[in-house]
């Protein structure tokens, strides 16, 4: 079955509904989800959206919190678009009803999390705040007439036309394949967290869209870089997220002997960066011994965090010993898919948003709480560039298909997740990680996989985002941030601004985030560099 559209958003979480609201307005929108809607990371998270909305803060300080978290490793300038341009999206979703949490004297009650140096978090809810938002959002799109929310469809494939542009994409349903052609499709996707065997993703979070991209011939960065949140409950094995909005809240890392365990590592303590708590952590546990969040201090837990409350009810945790046992998992890819902060990608008329994107903004480890800012602001600024420059595509003349072929060995699903923990997890060993490259493929080649099942596809697609994970941890021979090398325990200087990128089977490492210098916001220029498809200003109605 053929559709056509205007553009296609693939994916369900808060940047792809972000940006779905805007465009509906303007253009026929198809948005596509695998699951549904309560299945992104967005739906999950707990903690909050991170801006400057108070005079008791200035953007300064969030942009200086989030180069420190990250280890300096960001595209400064986009950073001051996040913080800034956010702030502003933020407060138009305060003014317009969003249901934050205040406190009983009518102020907005802001929370605290890790590395950050005021209470900037707002949350709803409680810890109950994607929800909260993804709900806002999909309440406001039910009355969008032109943008149509499909679930249970499954990308697998991105058609290129013979100019190089991405004009539309296959998808698998229940009834059978389709196929979308459009004039811009959008890949929201999220991130890749599945990749663990312990992670606090939904656990069908497999990176589909970073695999999607880089086979269809787009730049691809910052793999080595995932992010392990330090707290997730843990009863044999991880089920769920205890928020560092808990320890926020005054909550502390314990022993089982009650001995704090952060104190005299870090400044921040227990709200010491994220890639620096996961650490302490791993650690502990890599010695056999357990690890607590002792919430004994916190008055009512219960109302302040009714969603940790009922996963810890669930999981048969007695919350009045005040102790709730934790292990890190994996949380956050900072990297992605090359983007600018409108949404560009080094392939025409394939945008990316979010955490599927890799803008640069999130360095060698994410800030807590900037990823809805994330999705909040990269979606409405791209949605804003393409309702601004859109032209309609009339080339649906695609490049050859390509050939039908055998899987390369794959791994079960499970070995390939344990592996990664064991090789690419939080400490990553040179011998681990060739071992495991060993097992992954390397060549960059599309296959026709209309004759295989979603599951099948799946599997292939964390192969391929797997692999640029292991390739990138190898390539870069030092630690800063989450990437944490045994053998190279320190930063080098020769690795600072140095961005891995994978294009079209080759790696490159390279002094800045863009090849071309799109980030002017200068349309023309880019235009004029040869970056093909982004015509300038011709406003076309569709
Ligand atoms: C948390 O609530 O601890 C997670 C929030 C985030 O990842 O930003």
């Amino acid at each position: 079955m053929n559709v056509q559209t205007d553009i296609v958003i693939l994916g369900g979480g808060i940047a792809a509904l972000q940006a779905a609201r805007k465009l509906g307005n303007h253009f026929k929108v198809h948005l596509l989800t695998k699951a549904d809607f309560t299945m992104s990371s967005s739906f999950k998270a707990q903690g909050g959206v991170a801006a400057v909305v108070t005079a008791n803060d200035h953007p300064t300080l969030h942009i200086e919190d989030t180069l420190v978290a990250g280890e300096f490793h960001h595209h400064e300038e986009n950073v001051k678009t996040l913080v800034e341009r956010g702030a502003n999206y933020v407060k138009q979703l305060l003014n317009n009803g969003f249901p934050a949490d205040y406190t009983e004297e009518g102020n907005l009650s802001l929370g605290l999390e890790g590395a950050h140096s005021r209470h900037r978090i707002v949350h709803a809810g409680g810890d109950a705040t994607g929800e909260k938002i993804i709900d806002y959002y999909m309440e406001e799109s039910r009355e969008i007439p032109q943008l149509f929310m499909n679930t249970y469809e499954f990308a697998y494939e991105l058609l290129l036309n013979c100019d190089g542009e991405c004009c539309g994409v296959r998808v698998k349903t229940a009834e059978g394949d389709k196929t979308y052609y459009a004039s811009y499709i959008i890949l929201a996707t999220g991130g890749a967290g599945a990749l663990y065997s312990c992670t606090s993703n939904q656990p069908n979070s497999y990176g589909d869209g970073i695999a999607l991209a880089y086979l269809a011939g787009a730049e691809v960065t910052d793999m080595e870089f995932v992010q392990f949140h330090p707290s997730l409950l843990y009863v044999n094995g991880a089920c769920g997220l205890v928020s560092e909005a808990v320890r926020g809240a005054g909550a502390r890392f314990v022993d089982r002997h009650n001995t704090p365990i952060m104190a005299g590592k870090h400044l921040l303590g227990d709200l010491a960066p994220r890639h620096i708590t996961a650490y302490e952590m791993y650690k502990m546990r890599a010695a056999g011994e357990e690890v607590f969040i002792d919430i004994s201090m916190i008055e009512s837990f219960d109302k302040k965090f009714p969603t940790i409350t009922k996963l810890c009810q669930k999981e048969q945790i007695d919350l009045t010993t005040g102790k709730i046992p934790v292990a890190p998992g994996s949380h956050f890819l900072m990297g992605g898919i090359v983007a600018t902060v409108k949404g560009e990608t080094s392939i025409p008329r394939l945008l990316a948003i979010g955490e599927v994107a890799c803008t640069g903004v999130h360095g060698a480890n994410r800030l807590a709480s900037n990823s809805l800012l994330e999705g909040i602001t990269f979606g409405h600024l791209m949605a804003e560039y393409i309702v601004q420059t859109a032209t309609k595509q009339h080339n649906f003349m695609l490049v050859a298909r390509p050939v039908a072929m055998n899987f390369p060995p794959l791994l079960q699903k499970e070995i390939l997740q344990d592996a990664m923990l064991e090789a690419a997890g939080i400490v990553r060993s040179t011998e681990a990680l060739e071992a495991l490259l060993a097992q992954l493929p390397t060549a960059w080649h599309q296959m026709d996989l209309s004759n295989a099942s979603q599951e099948q596809i799946e599997l292939y697609f964390m192969h391929v985002t797997a692999s640029l994970i292991v390739q990138a941890a190898l390539l870069r021979t030092e630690s800063r941030g989450a990437h944490i090398r045994r053998e190279y325990k320190q930063q080098h200087s020769e690795w600072t601004k140095k961005w891995i990128v994978f294009q079209q089977g080759n790696v490159n490492v390279r002094d800045t985030l863009y090849e071309y210098n799109q980030i002017k916001s200068d349309v023309k220029a880019v235009f004029q560099r040869g970056y093909r498809g982004w015509r300038p200003f011709k406003r076309v109605h569709f």
